[in-house]
């Protein structure tokens, strides 16, 4: 969980700024980037009323920006709201809300279930919360707004605000899913496929990189239909034109589904300089038969070509993906062949999670569900592997010298700065802060299976 969205040095910077006779907002979120940039966007649209706080105890308000992902995630929102109940009882004026993927999904249910809560909104309705802090105030009693749209349904809400000292920043350019794919519940939690005006995504990269933001990342569900729907400009379009923004440093995108990932993307590899040399590839399965059933509409070997083709076309290029474990119906054989495919694309970095049966989809309902010591028993293997392959690949990297864009101070030691490397590796060493959000030449000194160290060349 991330109690606020922001690097450290960027928080300071905001909390800095407080004006103490501004009401204080909490906001913990939960689950992926598209969470993080939407907590952002709640900021956004509450104005200027509010400040942030660290401190749930002193909130006037507490939002919690759900995800439905997997079981384990939606459990962690329950025992969260549940410990705010007691400063609610202090505070009768403290307004809670609940706000994500799982709100989405229960909707008026969480009014029942979490009663202490005043608002629900799903991803879709966030624009919508000073209307609905209003109603609240004005007595209306608890609201909901979990109504799915199929146009864009954030309206563009100005410069972002993201505290001084920012590097990197979220710029989201479409919402939903039309993809299906029988384990996931983003279709149905965030909706349908739509891609985000052009300009919108344009004026909003641009004001971030003019507050001093060196690196923007595009978020999507599947990045790689971007436009298709309107016929306008593609997404290999969209990264070119927006890999031009005087002063970017670095683009990078999330997340591609490798069936609609077109020889045009992988060409931007090559071609756009500031286009970081990694791309995040979420294969979930290394057997045919399971990305059948999975609805991936890939089989392995078309997998293997596409990274075949993007390792031709740029060759330096590095891979992360997902993984899921024990999806119903998998065997040993199929297990095996996952373990197969992590070897021959030899990923940086992966994601595995346990196969998690979630309400709506049609996974849940198949018959042969792995049972949870199998799924446990892969998982830790898979774990295991690839930790051997990271570590591999991270020792090709010792001795060597590579760029790092300088995030902000290392988590483990403040005198130690923390980045990465267009390859997505971070790096770790010692240096002032005063490099932060700048590129520089650091030589591997020590490879671990997370992470990079070294010294400033
Ligand atoms: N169970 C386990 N993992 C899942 N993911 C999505 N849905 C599920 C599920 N029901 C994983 C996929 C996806 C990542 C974001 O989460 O690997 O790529
Ligand atoms: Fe879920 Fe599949 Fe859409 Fe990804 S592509 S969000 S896994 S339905």
């Amino acid at each position: 969980m991330l109690s606020v969205p922001f690097s450290k040095t960027a928080m300071k910077a905001m909390i800095a700024k407080t004006d103490i006779r501004r009401k204080r907002l909490y906001i913990a979120t939960f689950g992926c980037q598209m969470n993080e940039y939407d907590s952002i966007k709640m900021i956004q649209v509450l104005g200027s009323e509010y400040s942030i706080t660290k401190d749930p105890r002193n909130a006037d308000l507490i939002l919690v920006n759900t995800c439905s992902i997997r079981e384990k995630a939606e459990h962690k929102l329950y025992s969260l709201v549940g410990r705010f109940k007691e400063f609610k009882l202090k505070n009768p004026e403290l307004i809670i809300g609940v706000g994500g993927c799982v709100a989405q999904q229960e909707g008026e249910r969480l009014l029942k279930s979490l009663p202490h809560i005043d608002l629900v909104f799903g991803p879709q309705g966030l624009y919508r919360l000073p209307e609905m802090i209003g109603a609240v105030k004005a007595g209306v009693g608890p609201v909901c707004a979990t109504e799915l749209s199929g146009d864009f349904a954030i309206p563009f809400t100005g410069v972002p605000v993201l505290g001084e000292g920012a590097v990197r920043a979220f710029v989201t350019i479409m919402q939903g899913c039309d993809n299906f794919c029988t384990y996931c519940i983003v279709p149905y939690v965030r909706g349908r496929e739509v891609s985000r005006p052009v300009g919108d995504i344009f004026t909003e990269a641009k004001a971030l990189v003019e507050q001093g933001v060196k690196e923007i990342i595009l978020l999507g569900q599947n990045v790689n239909s971007y436009g298709k729907k309107n016929g306008g400009l593609g997404f290999a379009g969209l990264l070119k034109q927006v890999a031009k923004i005087p002063g970017l440093l670095r683009l990078r995108f999330t997340t591609s589904h490798p069936r609609d990932l077109g020889d045009d993307v992988a060409e931007c590899f090559r071609d756009i300089p500031n286009l970081c040399k990694h791309l995040h590839l979420p294969v979930q399965s290394g057997s045919t038969r399971i990305l059948k059933r999975m609805n991936r509409r890939y089989t392995r070997e078309d997998y293997l070509d596409r990274i075949k083709t993007l390792r031709d076309m740029c060759p330096s290029i590095t891979f992360t993906t997902d993984i899921i474990a024990g999806f119903p119906g998998e065997t040993d054989e199929d297990f095996e062949e996952t373990m197969s495919l992590l070897k021959e694309v030899g990923y940086e970095q992966i994601f595995a999670f346990k196969y998690s049966p979630r309400p709506f989809t049609k996974a849940a309902e198949f018959e042969d569900q792995v049972p949870e010591d199998v799924k446990a028993g892969r998982l830790k293997a898979i774990l295991e592997l690839q930790n051997e392959i990271s570590l591999g690949r991270h020792e090709q990297l010792c001795g060597r010298e590579v760029e790092v864009l300088v995030e902000g101070q290392s988590k483990t030691d403040q005198a130690w700065l923390a980045g990465r490397t267009t390859g997505n590796h971070v790096v770790n060493f010692p240096g002032p802060m005063s490099l932060i959000g700048q590129l520089v030449n650091v030589r591997i000194t020590k490879a671990l299976c997370h992470c990079l160290c070294g010294e400033l060349v």
